[in-house]
């Protein structure tokens, strides 16, 4: 809640784009809009249908946290921390679609002056994010509809495998800040997409990212790529935590991971992008 109040000045109306303060368990603003502050200490500025929370399910966040926990993307959240070092006076970090705030936290730790907001759009990701980091807010909203902050106010906007609304991004960053994209290569995960019924990246990924970040300079793009060992249950969740959660269930998904080859080794491979806005 503390982090809530420090971010809430950056914070916007997802109805009328006016400043927010709080209330009791409320946040208003000055056109008398009001939103709740959950129990669990995020708040949702979601509005229409996107107000219940969509976005990833519980099983897919559970799934999520527990392959995080894991440290298996720990090198691509320390390559992520290494790309803002040298974004100097950084007050606001912001993770788009930043599911359980992992990488908001990393972020958070390296640098104790900032704070940061973890904005969602499902109820079970805001739920653990609230509680990733003590200067960290999880808030819902669906980033596609707009992102809720003021203009020129974030100094680290994180986008990792999430969704990224650009002509926003390029509003809310400031002119001093750093837009750090995470995408997977097409040699992400290759040994087990086909067995496991994942979908794969496409190989005009890369090409769809650049046309898709005009507006934006590039400063650098590193490519993260090692070798995982997974056990059973740690290959279960990386395929429950991604999209083709929606089209197997539990007990096929945990069939396909039964009829691999152990030890299971997979790559994984990203792209690490850096970009600032147009100057
Ligand atoms: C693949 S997950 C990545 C989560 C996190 N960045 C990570 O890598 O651990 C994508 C996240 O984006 C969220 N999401 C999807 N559509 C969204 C939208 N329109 N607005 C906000 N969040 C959204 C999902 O709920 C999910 O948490």
């Amino acid at each position: 809640m503390s982090a809530l109040v420090d971010v809430l000045p950056n914070l916007r109306c997802t109805i009328c784009g006016d400043g927010l303060t709080l209330e009791d368990r409320q946040v208003r603003c000055g056109n008398a809009h009001t939103f709740d502050i959950a129990r669990q200490g995020y708040l949702n500025l979601a509005v229409g249908s996107a107000a219940g929370g969509t976005g990833d399910s519980a099983a897919m966040v559970h799934a999520r946290a527990d392959f995080l926990t894991g440290g298996f993307y720990r090198p691509i959240a320390d390559a992520i921390v290494g790309a803002t070092t040298d974004v100097t006076d950084t007050r606001l970090v912001v993770d788009l679609g930043g599911g359980t705030g992992y990488y908001l936290a990393l972020v958070l730790d390296a640098v104790p002056a900032a704070h940061g907001v973890c904005l969602d759009r499902s109820t079970a990701a805001l739920r653990q994010a609230a509680r990733a980091h003590p200067n960290g807010a999880a808030v819902g909203c669906d980033v596609w509809r707009g992102i809720p902050l003021i203009d020129a106010s974030a100094d680290v906007v994180l986008d990792v495998f999430a969704p990224r609304n650009a002509d926003e991004i390029r509003r809310v960053l400031s002119p001093t800040g750093r837009l750090i994209v995470v995408t997977p290569t097409a040699r992400h995960l290759t040994e087990i997409i086909e067995p496991l019924g994942m979908l794969s990246v496409d190989e005009h990924k890369t090409s769809r990212l650049e046309a898709g970040l005009t507006g934006f300079t590039p400063l650098s793009t590193r490519t993260v790529e090692y070798e995982l060992e997974l056990d059973r249950r740690s290959t279960r969740d990386l395929v429950l935590m991604g999209p083709a959660a929606w089209h197997a269930s539990a007990e096929e998904i945990e069939q396909r991971v039964g009829e691999l080859h152990r030890p299971i080794r997979v790559t994984a491979s990203v792209d690490i992008t850096v970009v600032r806005v147009d100057s």
